[in-house]
């Protein structure tokens, strides 16, 4: 049967339940239909709850919570931020945001996440010329942490506070504790394709309770406390709607039985195609717990007898989506004016490297069948 005829499997579609709806039902009727309400409050508590951490600003996205975490730590115009390369443009957006200027951190070949000895490097440098980066964001990519242990031992080392980016890291662990507690703070993202999805949102999380307040306000307006509409600092609209957030409460109960289901897919991937010449999949650290957000493969072409590209164009033809993997921010157009600290690690990944559909909807014959376009392809179809 070809793809045309055929129902499309995305990468990684919403997968919503009764509970959800239940929530958003209760939020519409409730007339409670703004960025603020009961939901909104109820969905940080629980959201605090999983992850761990004492507060948390509901917002409008990632981006959103990646942008206050920076502009909370004083990062402004002319200032760096270290940032991990291997990643969505969001992280590196959200420094360009505030006339500061990102500088990039390859990855480790182990983890595929922020490689602390190059960190480590760049902060020497970065001190050496005496001017300091602002922060560090560390990405948790694909769902698995970066090695938090080495990461904050070489900003302190400098005295630089640390953002970790665990926009696609919910549910994971790091050493038994959650992704998103390392750091001064740590944002989150609920948009269509993550592990918890809100259609768009996102948290911002810290243990202060300051950075948090001052957020949450500045996510709405920058209000003055007055009875009138007063405002002595730009503020922005990022604050999560009521209805969103009734659906992120429902979404966050079914938490690890997606965590489960997604390390399910990816086991199945692996038993598989493991054996495949020439086909490996992302390594899991042994410090931590990935969420498995997205499987991802690496090709060696000459022992696959193929390339990544023929294996994404096959499963297009059966209307099967697959993704390269992020191309690295140091590759970007809109970056190419900034600094890289190593660089081949990630660049090899994005050459070799795709995204399998990885949904925790997906049954199984659904799995068969990717599997089987895949190991076809290193058969030379
Ligand atoms: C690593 C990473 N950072 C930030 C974001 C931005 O999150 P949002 O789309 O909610 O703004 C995403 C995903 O979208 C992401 O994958």
């Amino acid at each position: 049967m070809t793809g045309t005829t055929t129902k499309r499997i995305y990468l990684s579609p919403p997968h919503m339940g009764p509970a959800e709806r239940g929530l958003l039902l209760d939020a519409f009727d409730s007339n409670w239909i703004a960025p603020l309400g009961p939901h909104v409050d109820a969905f940080e508590r629980e959201f605090c709850h999983t992850v761990g951490v004492p507060h948390a600003a509901a917002l409008s996205s990632g981006t959103a919570a990646l942008h206050l975490a920076l502009l909370m730590l004083g990062v402004g115009p002319g200032d760096e931020v270290l940032v991990s390369t291997f990643t969505f443009a969001a992280t590196a957006n959200a420094v360009a945001y505030l006339g500061a200027k990102p500088v990039f951190i390859d990855s480790d070949r182990e983890t595929w996440n922020m490689d602390p000895g190059l960190l480590e490097e760049e902060l020497a440098g970065c001190a050496r010329r005496g001017k300091l980066p602002k922060a560090v964001i560390a990405v948790d990519l694909y769902g698995q942490c970066a090695d938090y242990d080495r990461i904050l031992a070489a900003c302190g080392r400098y005295g630089v506070p640390l953002v970790e980016d665990a926009a696609e890291a919910l549910g994971a662990t790091y050493k038994g504790k959650p992704a998103g507690s390392f750091g001064a703070a740590a944002a989150f993202s609920f948009n269509g394709n993550k592990i918890i999805t809100t259609s768009g949102g996102g948290m911002l999380v810290s243990t202060d309770a300051g950075l948090v307040e001052r957020a949450r306000n500045l996510s709405q307006q920058a209000r003055d406390p007055a009875p009138h509409y007063q405002h002595s600092t730009i503020g922005y609209n990022y604050r999560m709607s009521n209805l969103l957030a009734a659906v992120g409460r429902g979404q966050l109960r079914v938490l690890e039985d997606r965590v489960s289901r997604k390390r399910e897919i990816f086991r199945y991937y692996m038993s598989t195609l493991g054996g495949v010449p020439g086909l490996s999949f992302m390594p899991e650290a042994g410090y931590g717990c990935s969420n498995r957000w997205l499987t991802c493969i690496l090709i060696n072409s000459p022992r696959f007898g193929a390339t990544r590209e023929d294996i994404r164009l096959a499963l297009e033809r059966e209307n099967i989506e697959s993704r390269p993997p992020w191309k690295p921010m140091h590759l970007q157009p809109v970056f190419k004016e900034c600094r890289i600290r190593g660089g081949p690690v990630s660049e090899e990944l994005f050459e070799r490297g795709l995204c399998l559909p990885s949904g925790t909807a997906l049954r199984d014959a659904d799995l068969e069948r990717i599997a089987g376009v895949v190991r076809n392809v290193h058969g030379g179809v």
